[in-house]
């Protein structure tokens, strides 16, 4: 009984750990991606709704990162890697167009905020207040980013 508890807990601390690792990857990939597309859309509605997700996807990146807990040297060059990913795929998917990058924008949103679900419910009981309060905080910054992207797509 005692081993199943523990195996339980090593479970739940590795996909804990595990997301949060997704969650920064995912978040420096996001930053890189909105800035790059917002130097290659047309409309500048679209470009001011895109310069402010990319702020707040850089703030989302600091907090991931504060929550990894992984050798720097190891993080820094996964981050490079995500970084140089977004950074291509922005490039891309913004010269093919402002639909076909908005497009690409609501798919990643709707996958961070089932990231911050995610994370939301695999919060251990002894979870601070504050890491609660930030984890909210990022999932109504995503879901507001689902709807600003939504409505620049008009659908
Ligand atoms: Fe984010
Ligand atoms: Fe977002």
């Amino acid at each position: 009984m005692e081993s199943g508890v523990s195996i339980g807990a090593m479970a739940g601390d590795l996909a804990r750990g595990a997301l949060r690792v997704f969650g920064l990857l995912e978040e420096v990939f996001a930053t890189e991606l909105y800035r790059e597309q917002a130097k290659r859309v047309r409309d500048p509605k679209t470009v001011a709704v895109l310069r402010k997700i990319q702020a707040d996807e850089a703030t989302h990146a600091c907090e991931e990162r504060a929550r990894v807990e992984a050798p720097d040297g190891l993080r820094n060059v996964a981050e490079t890697a995500a970084r140089v990913c977004g950074a291509l795929a922005g490039a891309i998917a913004g010269a093919a167009g402002d639909y076909v990058a908005l497009g690409l924008d609501f798919l990643l949103e709707r996958a961070q905020a089932a990231s911050y679900r995610a994370s939301a419910r695999l919060l251990p009981r002894g979870a601070s207040d504050e890491e609660r309060f930030v984890l909210e905080r990022a999932l109504e910054d995503e879901r507001e980013h689902v709807g600003l992207v939504r409505d620049r797509l008009g659908v």
